[in-house]
């Protein structure tokens, strides 16, 4: 049997946070995976180990790594396209010092896997649309795009000067009824059911 897992979620009270929650309780046990955000969580996450912990405060998050001995980190919090285009640079100090504190904690502390998404807004208008490649033309357009290309950079180079494990899906939008949208482009399918 290998190592026993212990894992974070960072940003865990979003759309994607509140499934991916459950999803990680059903497969390493629900003392194992501690949520946290800078916001409360509501419905079945109430039920679960969960802390308030913002990734933007370095000293606390490495405090809060050191302490609890994880192995596995979920970085979910960023700012979305939406909400990105109306706050830029708070959307690049978040969605890059974020992501770069959870990086540098992961090899402070020996962390064996981080995970943390991209999206397909790393592409622009000159991508191919069809059957659009894995490295093609990218040039996006927002700052949450640009973001998340960056990000995308931040990780490879991570890997390759410390071998550190971490990986990312490039998501299309997506939604859930679990949590309020979060300012992403297709938060408008949420917000017919809560707003009308
Ligand atoms: N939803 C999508 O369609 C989609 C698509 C592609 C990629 N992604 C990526 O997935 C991740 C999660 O997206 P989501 O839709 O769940 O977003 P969301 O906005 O619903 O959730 C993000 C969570 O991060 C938290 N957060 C914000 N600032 C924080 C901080 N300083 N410290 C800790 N937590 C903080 C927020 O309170 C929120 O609960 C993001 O990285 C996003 O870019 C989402």
């Amino acid at each position: 049997m290998g190592k026993k897992q212990k894992i974070l979620i960072i940003g865990a009270s979003g759309q994607l946070g509140a499934e991916l929650t459950q999803g990680l309780w059903n497969l390493y046990g629900k003392e194992n995976v501690i949520a946290t955000d800078i916001k409360e969580p509501n419905g079945i996450l109430t039920t679960g180990n969960f802390e308030i912990l913002d990734v933007l405060k370095q000293k606390p998050l490495f405090e809060f790594i050191r302490k609890n001995e994880f192995t596995q980190i979920y970085h979910l919090a960023a700012i979305l396209s939406a909400t990105g285009e109306k706050n830029p640079k708070f959307a690049w100090h978040l969605n890059m010092d974020g992501l770069v504190h959870v990086l540098d904690a992961a090899i402070e502390f020996k962390i064996e896997k981080v995970y943390w998404p991209s999206s397909i807004a790393v592409f622009g208008p000159t991508t191919p649309k069809e059957n659009t490649p894995q490295d093609t033309i990218m040039d996006p357009t927002t700052i949450y795009g640009i973001s998340k290309q960056a990000g995308e950079r931040w990780c490879a180079w991570y890997h390759s000067k410390y071998g550190l494990d971490v990986r990312s899906l490039r998501y299309p939008g997506l939604i859930g009824y679990k949590s309020k949208p979060g300012g992403g482009t297709t938060d408008y399918a949420v917000d017919i059911f809560l707003k009308h």
